[in-house]
């Protein structure tokens, strides 16, 4: 990727940011160009504390918008023609996708194909334009798939969430896209990612607010939920490789694939809250373990994610080393740093 300009939607997001931070750290005399909304879904000064120290480097490039917008998308393609385009931006959350669904359609949907609208056009008239899109799905579109581990190869038409239509829909306009205008096109879907200045409307940071305010915790499912929770540097590196192969041609000629990237190991909502709650302690953040309430199951929400990623390990040698020990206990500190200071 060296010399190359990449293009990251959702860059003062989670996963954008630090994506952003590795570029800009490990490859040499790349340009990165980051475009976010800075919608509110979530605290806007968590968005600009991610944001904040990239601005710093001069190889990076901040424009604020929405990916919806086509007159901001294009003039971001013509300026900087951008030779790899990652697509992190995205309204996120199933639950909100409940309260709020014209978000999913506006992001998910418009703004994904203002994206490929983009990529198809960079192609034409014998210009290089894009030479791969990088693109995020989610372990959401497994919706009720009883079986275990989740494999790509498994049928996904079972949505429960809008927020998943739209992920699982994201895939099937890639393909059209790629098959139509050939351009070279990798989904991931991610499977539940945590770390340091992550997305307070996950779980773990959710629970981490009430123990520290010393309020009781809803257990959903009475605790019998599985997730496969992956460390943000894990999940970096995976991405990283990714973008920097473009995907063989299939049987029809036909360069799209979709990967898992997740941990392969699930682990109990409980346990998961056990650990969170230890290293919590370890900082002083809390001095003892949460009331806990156990509620039934909530509608969107899926018993197991459990990733089967043997094609990214056998394509790419990913291999998701961090501990939820090591994970969580980086949390832990970072959020005593940030919020406590
Ligand atoms: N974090 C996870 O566990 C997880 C799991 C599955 C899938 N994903 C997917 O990965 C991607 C990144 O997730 P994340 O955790 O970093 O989420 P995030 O919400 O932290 O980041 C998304 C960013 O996109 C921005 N954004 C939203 N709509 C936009 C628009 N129309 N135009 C420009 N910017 C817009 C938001 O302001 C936000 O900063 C998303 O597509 C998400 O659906 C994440």
């Amino acid at each position: 990727m060296k010399e190359k300009t990449i293009l990251v939607t959702g860059a003062a997001g989670f996963i954008g940011s630090n994506l952003i931070k590795r570029l800009l750290d490990t490859v040499s005399d790349v340009k990165v160009v980051g475009i976010d909304n800075m919608n509110d879904y979530y605290d806007v000064s968590l968005k600009e504390h991610r944001l904040q120290p990239l601005t710093e480097n001069k190889n990076f490039v901040f424009v604020r918008g929405s990916i919806a917008d086509q007159a901001l998308v294009d003039g971001v393609f013509k300026e900087y023609a951008p030779d790899i385009v990652v697509n992190l931006a995205a309204q996120a959350g199933v639950r909100y996708s409940i309260t709020n669904p014209e978000a999913y359609i506006e992001s998910n949907l418009v703004g994904f194909f203002r994206i490929l609208e983009a990529c198809r056009h960079s192609r034409e008239q014998g210009r290089k334009g894009v030479e791969h899109l990088v693109y995020a799905s989610s372990s959401s579109v497994y919706g009720a798939n009883k079986k275990v581990p989740y494999a790509t190869t498994d049928q996904v038409d079972h949505p429960v969430s809008l927020y998943a239509a739209t992920k699982k829909s994201n895939e099937l306009m890639a393909y059209a896209y790629s098959k139509l205008y050939e351009i070279p096109v990798t989904g991931l879907r991610f499977f539940t990612v945590y770390g340091p200045a992550g997305r307070p409307d996950m779980a773990y940071f959710s629970f981490t607010n009430k123990l520290v305010k010393g309020e009781k915790i809803q257990i959903f499912n009475h605790g019998d939920m599985y997730r496969d929770f992956t460390y943000i540097d894990d999940i970096i590196t995976g991405v990283v490789r990714v973008m920097e192969k473009i995907p063989k041609a299939d049987e029809d000629g036909v360069r799209s694939h979709v990967y898992n990237i997740g941990n392969n190991k699930p682990e109990s909502l409980l346990r998961f809250v056990e650990i969170l709650e230890e290293c919590l302690m370890k900082e002083h953040i809390i001095e003892k373990p949460a009331e806990k309430e156990f509620l039934p199951m909530q509608p969107g929400d899926v018993y197991q994610t459990y990733a089967d990623v043997d094609e990214l390990k056998s394509d790419f040698g990913f291999a998701p080393s961090t501990s939820l020990e090591e994970g969580l206990g980086r949390y832990a500190r970072w959020y005593k740093e940030y919020y406590q200071k």
